[in-house]
């Protein structure tokens, strides 16, 4: 292992590692993967689907006969799998069973800011909090995770973090698999370390970008393979990693099929062999298997951005090999998937009412860290707005918006890879990136109670690389937040 010290684009110095933590070749593949069971709801006498989840602490087994202390949703580790189909009405009860409090965030969620369960919406040890809303949004893979000022990293790490399914009419009646667990496959990917039973939550020399583990699971599963039994399945991956950038792709470089990006389907589906997600980012593929053959999911080091600045983010090779898909002998035929995926309902920004910039650096975006009780940003409901990101200071950053589905309308001025023409709600912006995305905001006005825009690397959210805004009426004045309490 060899210590550097390097000079950035910006003149300071830092620190890293050049330790490879490649784990391909290297993993037997002898678990199962865990499928997160698909929560169970009840419906009220007026039409609410309604879910319970508690956030608790508990401990699981992720290496044989080492008891790791953890925490989780309704579980030891990550959460049920929320579903529920655009137009209906859902609430969800929470309690917080843990010793400290915390918050459920749903993230790509459009819904009023109240319920939004960022730092504002803290709920404490013992208490409850049951937030409600309509569904109003296409079919997606959306997620939720704890959003307390401060401690989200920690919280994520622990094990809070679920997904929620979006359904609608349009792609219900698509031939895309759809059998949960079966030929639709949810993969939450996190790095993990441990010392001892113990998780390794430690930075290390890898300070600038937070937590980097040495090895990776799915869904909470070591070393996971999934059987599969049908020619095509669909995985729904989310990066749920509080700071490590994957690149995927098939161990033999196979193409699949892109049909789906942060806040859903894409209008048509994009062949390719590598995507790579952020912090944050989910994607939905579709992979094409022959009978009996192994193939493995796998992240590549340095491909999409093969320039110097993973180098210095990662130091070596960090190639993971992560979920080893295994066909039956025989496999049950799947249609071929439709070439048309339906209409996206992000704006392209021709009509947009006002234009801002967002200049990222580690200590806080446009010059300024994250305060509770300032609003940096007043949107008037109802418009579209352009905003376009900067990446200032070479470190990896990636850019989070609550409420809003964007769409990437240029990368450093160009069009946008096909990756990122669906609808976004977080995007990367790696060193000397700009992105310029169009946004509609048609939530209710609410001057008091603030959304966030935030780096996803949760390390950076966590050190104040968060601002807030609020949407107001036309014409409306911001409020005035309170400071809420942090944490860390
Ligand atoms: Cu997934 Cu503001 O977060
Ligand atoms: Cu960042």
């Amino acid at each position: 292992v060899g210590v550097f010290v390097a000079l950035l684009g910006g003149g300071f110095a830092w620190l890293w590692t050049t330790a490879d933590v490649s784990t391909v070749g290297k993993v037997d593949f002898s678990n199962r993967l865990a499928v997160p069971p698909l929560a169970k709801s009840t419906v009220d006498k007026d039409g609410t689907r309604v879910f319970d989840l508690r956030m608790q602490s508990g401990h699981k087994e992720f290496n044989k006969g080492r008891r790791t202390p953890t925490w989780g949703f309704n579980g030891d580790y990550l959460g049920p799998t929320l579903r529920a189909e655009r137009g209906e009405k859902v609430k969800v009860r929470i309690a917080n069973r843990l010793k400290e409090a915390s918050t459920v965030h749903w993230h790509g969620m459009h819904l009023p800011a109240r319920m939004d369960g960022g730092p504002h919406q803290m709920v404490e040890p013992g208490d409850t909090w049951s937030p409600r809303w309509k569904i109003d949004q296409p079919a997606s893979t959306l997620w939720y995770h704890p959003h307390p000022h401060g401690a989200t990293e920690k919280h994520v790490q622990r094990g809070l973090a679920g997904m929620f399914l979006v359904d609608d009419k349009p792609s219900s009646g698509l031939e895309l698999p759809k059998k949960y667990g079966v030929d639709d496959v949810p993969v939450i990917v996190q790095d993990v370390k441990f010392d001892g039973a113990d998780f390794d939550h430690g930075h290390g020399f890898m300070q600038s970008t937070g937590f980097l583990g040495d090895r990776t699971m799915v869904n909470g599963t070591m070393k996971p393979y999934q059987e599969v039994g049908d020619e095509l399945v669909r995985l729904r991956l989310l990066n749920a990693s509080t700071a490590r950038i994957y690149d995927f792709g098939l161990s033999d470089d196979r193409e699949f099929a892109l049909v789906g990006t942060d806040g859903g389907l894409l209008e048509s589906p994009a062949r390719m062999n590598r995507i790579q997600l952020s912090p944050g980012e989910r994607a939905e593929i579709v992979v094409r298997m022959k009978p009996g053959e192994k193939t493995v999911l796998r992240s590549y080091s340095h491909d999409t951005y093969g320039d110097a600045w993973q180098q210095r983010f990662s130091g070596g090779d960090d190639s993971f090999d992560i979920l080893q898909l295994r066909a039956a002998d025989k496999l049950r035929p799947s249609p071929e998937i439709p070439g048309e995926l339906g209409e996206l309902e992000v704006p392209h920004g021709k009509d947009s009412a006002r234009e801002r910039f967002f200049e990222l650096r580690t200590s806080g975006i446009n010059g300024r860290a994250m305060d509770m009780s300032r609003v940096d940003e007043t949107v008037t409901r109802g418009t579209t707005e352009t905003w376009t990101v900067r990446n200032e200071d070479g470190v990896p950053h990636n850019f989070h918006v609550h409420d809003v589905q964007f769409r990437v309308l240029e990368v450093n001025g160009r069009r946008p890879p096909a990756e990122l023409r669906g609808a976004k709600d977080t995007v990367f912006v790696p060193g000397g990136t700009t992105v310029k995305l169009a946004m509609r905001f048609d939530g209710p006005a609410d001057p008091d109670t603030p959304y966030m825009y935030h780096c996803h690397l949760l390390f950076h959210e966590d050190g104040g690389m968060m601002g807030q805004f609020v949407v107001v009426d036309k014409g409306d004045k911001a409020g005035r937040p309170p400071a809420g309490h942090g944490h860390g």
